[in-house]
């Protein structure tokens, strides 16, 4: 198993490594460090992964998460299908902010891919966090925001209170202790105890940081990618360029421990 850096900020790729048979505790260490180390990881060649398959290795990670509005793939809870176009997956966000633990991890396998386009763009939180001065980091620390469900949590009759959560603009890394930046524009609607209006600024100028080129790496997706990423830590984008084929992924995500913060 080769374990190569694949951006500056952040993202790596495992080559050589046969999910199938399952993995051993080393080798499983091994990527879990270089997740952590890197927030995103390519795992290669996984093109012949069972659905019981990425639920058995998704369970590695820890307590599988079943999406509380959007259903799983039929026979296989925890497996949701993600197809194009789906506009919120192309906001700069992490998975399910709006849950009172929101995702850890998150594990895509590509299943059918376009010829070109779909890529998945990530950026380091943790990075964008690093690049702000001391003295604008200590005022984040102080903040929490709200976040809140879309509008699938209405449509799918779910109560607003059941999908609201309010969290730390800075939240440090179970694992590593990093900081990192914790509000999206899909799920945060303000600071909290600040109105939508007085928030706004502020949050457009951290997404704008998130998203600066050199805090990214861009995924162009092949045939077999399992893709993991640490929701604590990295942000992700869909580029909405996949003009009338195709996409479809399978993603599993796994819970937050309460010790997570
Ligand atoms: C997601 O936002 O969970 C999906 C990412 C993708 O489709 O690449």
């Amino acid at each position: 198993m080769e374990i190569r850096q694949l951006a500056g900020a952040l993202g790596a790729e495992v080559i050589g490594l046969d999910l199938t048979s399952g993995i051993e505790e080393t080798a499983f260490s091994a990527v879990r460090d270089a997740l952590h180390q890197s927030g995103v990881i390519c795992i290669r060649g996984q093109g012949a992964m069972t659905p019981q398959g990425q639920l058995a290795f998704a369970a590695r990670w820890g307590e599988i998460s079943i999406h509380p509005y959007v259903p799983s793939i039929e026979g296989h809870p925890g497996i949701m299908k993600i197809y194009d176009p789906n506009p919120i997956t192309q906001t700069w966000h992490s998975d399910s902010t709006h849950m009172r633990e929101p995702h850890a991890y998150t594990l895509l396998l590509a299943r059918i891919l376009p010829e070109v386009g779909g890529d998945t763009m990530f950026a380091s939180a943790t990075g964008a966090f690093q690049s702000l001065s001391p003295g604008f980091q200590a005022v984040l620390r102080t903040l929490s925001a709200v976040h809140e469900g879309t509008a699938l949590a209405a449509d799918a009759g779910l109560d607003h209170e059941a999908v609201v959560a309010v969290h730390p603009v800075v939240r440090a890394h179970p694992d590593t202790g990093a900081e990192a930046l914790f509000v999206n524009d899909n799920y945060v609607t303000r600071i909290d105890g600040w109105s939508p209006e007085e928030s706004r600024p502020l949050l457009e100028y951290l997404y704008g940081v998130i998203g600066r080129h050199e805090n990214t790496y861009r995924h162009r997706w092949h045939h077999g990618d399992l893709v993991i990423w640490d929701n604590r830590s990295t942000q992700h984008a869909v580029v909405g360029d996949v003009a009338g084929e195709e996409r479809v992924l399978h993603r599993v995500t796994i819970a937050s421990s309460a010790s997570d913060g």
